[in-house]
């Protein structure tokens, strides 16, 4: 049974007893990309382990004019997800709940890879995201937090955090789950109009492209990834490739292959691994 919890008193006397714990974050409006996280909290908890979700629509991780008033708030389909999906409790809390204590300007700063790719277009989106993270890893104490590689720079910086401040979790990278014609399951997908959505399964064809384009180069990856999203109706914000923390790739031969782009006004961003033949 899933037990919908909205305040941090209540929170803390459910978790007073002690088990194995894992958190999945999210910003609700749940989707499969979001399930398979809990699927996968479940198969790593030992028997009897508690799973929880937390369910908050950060508003410190957007920016002016970005989309915070219009998110999807969804709450009853999502404690319903929850339910089917192994969860003990939805931490749904109010804006107030999380940063009613928090008036003092102190915040998690990411770093110089916090403005880089979505940081250069989001100012100040990751101290956001950090801030909430380390938070609610606070607020609910868990052992394992999962995090899905959908939102890779995300990822990389949580756990860069986790180490750099020794929080005691440990982070987990879940694989992107994607809809059958390939775009990455999203929340933000429910913007898309069923032009702008057709327009999107372009963005994991020349992510394809530009894996297969790899024996010639990082330049060679780039160019096939823009050849196949120059359409008109196709915004591209960046195409790059990294290693795997992000820096730059040129010493290796593997990496990271990232994208971001507007469609009819809404932002998509996607990204794979990619593996290249020269040196560069
Ligand atoms: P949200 O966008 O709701 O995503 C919650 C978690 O689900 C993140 O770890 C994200 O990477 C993962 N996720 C989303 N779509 C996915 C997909 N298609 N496949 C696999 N995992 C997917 O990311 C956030 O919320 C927020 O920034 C948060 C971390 C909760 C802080 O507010």
């Amino acid at each position: 049974m899933t037990t919908l919890i909205s305040t941090r008193e209540e929170l803390d006397a459910a978790l007073a007893e002690t088990a194995p714990t894992a958190v999945v974050m999210t910003m609700g409006a749940l989707h499969e990309g979001h399930a398979e996280l809990m699927r996968e909290a479940r198969r790593r908890l030992a028997e009897g382990g508690r799973l929880i979700v937390t369910d908050f629509v950060n508003p410190t991780q957007f920016g002016a004019g970005e989309d915070f008033d219009r998110y999807p708030r969804t709450l009853d389909a999502d404690v319903a997800i929850c339910e089917r999906n192994g969860v003990d409790i939805v931490f749904a809390p109010s804006v107030d709940e999380v940063y009613g204590n928090a008036g003092l300007g102190i915040t998690v700063d990411p770093g110089p890879r916090g403005d880089i790719l979505e940081g250069a277009s989001r100012p100040g989106h990751f101290a956001g995201v950090l801030t909430v993270v380390a938070k609610l890893l606070h607020i609910t104490r868990p052992h394992i937090a999962l995090f899905g590689e959908k939102d890779y720079q995300q990822l990389v910086l949580i756990r860069d955090m986790v180490a750099a401040l020794d929080f005691p979790v440990e982070v987990v990278g879940v694989p992107t789950v994607r809809e059958a014609d390939g775009l990455a399951m999203s929340s933000r997908n429910r913007y898309l109009s069923d032009d702008a959505r057709a327009c999107a399964a372009t963005i994991p064809q020349a992510l394809a492209a530009g894996q297969a384009a790899a024996g010639d180069g990082i330049e060679a990856v780039v160019a096939a990834v823009r050849a196949l999203m120059g359409a008109p109706h196709i915004d591209i914000d960046y195409v790059a490739v990294t290693d795997e923390s992000l820096n730059d790739p040129s010493l290796g031969r593997s990496g990271r292959l990232l994208v971001a782009v507007t469609i009819d006004g809404t932002r998509l961003i996607d990204n794979v691994p990619v593996q290249w033949e020269q040196a560069q």
